[in-house]
């Protein structure tokens, strides 16, 4: 009984001690309204291009889990289910109902430009994170540096190959500014070595086209010594295909990711044998939007940093890019 009213009393407590904190607030827009008892509450839309893939839960999990350290934040999350069409329409619905800031991961790079820039236009903040747009109609863009997670690959792949093989490349979709960049950092490496790239398609990220142009690779090609995968989904689906066929333990896997639930999990696991660590960003989207709708200035770019894994340096968390 005692216990009870005790915990009851501390909450008690911490309650009028968060409602006194609430009333002394530093932040801008918030201090007296807050003493009012009408503290504004900023409304953010965030468009997630497809939550089909286990990155983007966990980028919107980030998102979530950042927005909790916030008071008064509300983010409204839309999944546009990997379709360019459903995601312009969320971007205009946002604009319409007037939230305070718009985050948006976009499918594709050239039709998400347009219905962005008119939301800034019209001044609403736009944090881009991850797959870029055209131009500079955005207040903030955030995202790993692609072209350099793939030259690193590149520079793993002619390392661990001594300069000389057969690569199968397993492209991310080429309409959008990761796939682009992943496959020219990658080309940018290996040119001038004796690594020759003998089959490539676009898997579009998906583990199961990527089982299916890896299963007409094999058939074709007898002398598969890597895999090249945009994404590491793209490469265990790669790996399945050429466990099915009996010939994984001849070929050397690399992905792009590094989900400790997923790619990290399949290095240790021995399916891939490299993957490169590409941040999911939400935490720092949150950070971004607070900043901007508090008046305050944000670089037009950030760039996040990248970590190779292997089964070798997995226990110590991988290792920084150069
Ligand atoms: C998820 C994903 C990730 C990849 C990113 C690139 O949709 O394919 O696997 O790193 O998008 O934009």
């Amino acid at each position: 009984m005692e216990s009870i009213y005790r915990k009851k009393l501390g909450a008690a407590l911490i309650g009028a001690a968060v409602l006194l904190a609430g009333c002394h607030s530093k932040n801008p827009g918030t201090t007296n309204s807050a003493a009012k008892g009408t503290a504004k509450r900023w409304v953010i839309g965030m468009s997630q291009c497809t939550l089909g893939e286990p990155w983007r839960v966990q980028m919107d999990a980030d998102i979530k889990k950042a927005a909790r350290k916030y008071p008064r934040l509300k983010i409204i999350f839309k999944d546009a289910q990997n379709s360019v069409l459903q995601q312009r329409a969320q971007i205009a619905e946002f604009v319409q109902s007037g939230v305070n800031l718009i985050i948006v991961s976009p499918k594709e790079t050239a039709p998400l430009t347009e219905p962005l820039a008119k939301a800034y236009q019209a001044g609403i903040p736009v944090i881009v994170l991850d797959r870029a747009v055209l131009g500079n109609q955005y207040t903030c863009f955030i995202g790993a540096s692609n072209t350099a997670i793939g030259r690193a690959a590149g520079k793993w792949i002619v390392n661990k190959l001594h300069g000389k093989g057969n690569v199968v490349e397993l492209e991310g979709s080429m309409t959008s500014s990761p796939g682009q960049e992943r496959n020219s950092g990658f080309r940018q490496a290996i040119k001038g070595t004796d690594i020759h790239v003998i089959f490539t398609a676009d898997m579009k990220w998906q583990q199961s086209i990527a089982r299916r142009e890896m299963e007409s690779a094999l058939t074709r090609f007898p002398n598969i010594n890597l895999v090249y995968a945009a994404n590491d989904p793209g490469a265990y689906g790669a790996y399945l295909a050429a466990k099915a066929a009996g010939r994984a333990k001849k070929i050397i896997f690399v992905g792009i990711d590094g989900l400790p639930s997923l790619g990290l999990a399949y290095v240790a696991q021995g399916y891939l044998d490299a993957t490169f660590r590409y941040p999911t960003c939400g935490r720092h989207a949150i950070a971004a939007a607070w900043k901007i709708l508090h008046g305050q200035k944000v670089p037009k770019r950030i760039t996040l940093p990248s970590r190779l894994f292997t089964k070798q340096n997995l226990a110590e968390g991988g290792q920084p890019l150069p």
